[in-house]
């Protein structure tokens, strides 16, 4: 291929599907995982950086069929950390690490913190915390056993311990343990907007990370809440990422379980996208 040719070709494929600025930044996304250069030296030196190694003309189809950039690459990073990423699990989301910001922002002075993550998919916040909390006791679990045998890949990955079971915490009468620190980004969008989400969520993530049903969608924030009152140490938090519409239905649920001080947070945007319950 001659200079340009790749990334001509790549954003003709992937302009029906994305727009010019989503393509732009997977281009630049693509070519620094892919080809381990700077975009810029892309850019200088174009297709003459391209390996014979990558089939890259069949990364280029399963993007154009719709499958995540993520996916086809098999990473993602999250935190600052490196996360192998596939249709095993839900890929990572910038918002979630802005709850995970948080909780280490606000518990960095604490050692030996005991946490709990559920629903790990990845093993985005587990992994992350062990890293960043200083001698934190992790645990995460997870209905889906393909999810939990890729967080424990990437718990190898970034070189931390953490226990991870599997649960239907919806089937959970109580936890084993008690926990300084209770976190979850539970499934929480509603069946019936299934239909306005891109092609690359619904075709491709694990619906069992996603959706609720209509009639309950607070399903898992409850379960979670009752769970976390009984479990959580004195002065113990829980944190949780929301739904932005039900946020306030949220609120006064965990309000009325008896938690001691229940704050609603904002995320980046401004929208009221996480809650942390202190007991
Ligand atoms: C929204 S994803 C979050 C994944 C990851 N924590 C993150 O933030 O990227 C929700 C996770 O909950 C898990 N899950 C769904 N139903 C569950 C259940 N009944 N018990 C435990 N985990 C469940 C899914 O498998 C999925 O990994």
């Amino acid at each position: 291929m001659k200079r340009n040719t790749f990334r001509d070709l790549f954003l003709k494929r992937l302009q029906p599907l994305y727009d010019a600025r989503e393509c732009a930044a997977m281009l630049r996304w693509y070519v620094q995982d892919r080809f381990g250069i700077p975009y810029h030296q892309f850019l200088l030196d174009g297709d003459e950086e391209m390996s014979d190694d990558i089939d890259y003309l069949s990364d280029l189809e399963r993007l154009s069929q719709g499958e995540p950039l993520q996916y086809v690459i098999g990473f993602t990073e999250f935190c600052g950390l490196r996360f192998r990423t596939d249709s095993r699990a839900l890929i990572p989301r910038p918002e979630t690490e802005e709850l995970v910001a948080a909780v280490v922002d606000e518990n960095a002075s604490l050692s030996g913190l005991k946490v709990l993550d559920i629903g790990t998919g990845t093993g985005a916040i587990a992994v992350s915390l062990a890293v960043r909390l200083d001698h934190a006791a992790v645990t995460a679990c997870d209905i889906s056993a393909d999810a939990l045998a890729l967080a424990a890949e990437n718990a190898h990955l970034n070189n931390v311990q953490v226990r991870f079971e599997q649960c239907d915490i919806l089937q959970c009468e109580n936890l084993s343990e008690s926990y300084d620190i209770i976190i979850s980004n539970p499934p929480y969008i509603p069946e019936n907007i299934r239909n306005t989400l891109h092609r690359n969520v619904i075709d491709y993530e694990p619906g069992v990370a996603l959706f609720v049903p209509d009639d309950q969608p607070l399903l898992f924030y409850d379960r979670i809440a009752s769970l976390a009152a009984q479990s959580l140490l004195p002065n113990g938090k829980l944190y949780f990422e929301t739904y932005e519409e039900y946020h306030p239905q949220l609120v006064e649920l965990l309000m009325g379980k008896g938690f001691a001080e229940v704050e609603s947070r904002k995320d980046f945007y401004g929208r009221p996208r996480f809650v942390r319950a202190t007991r």
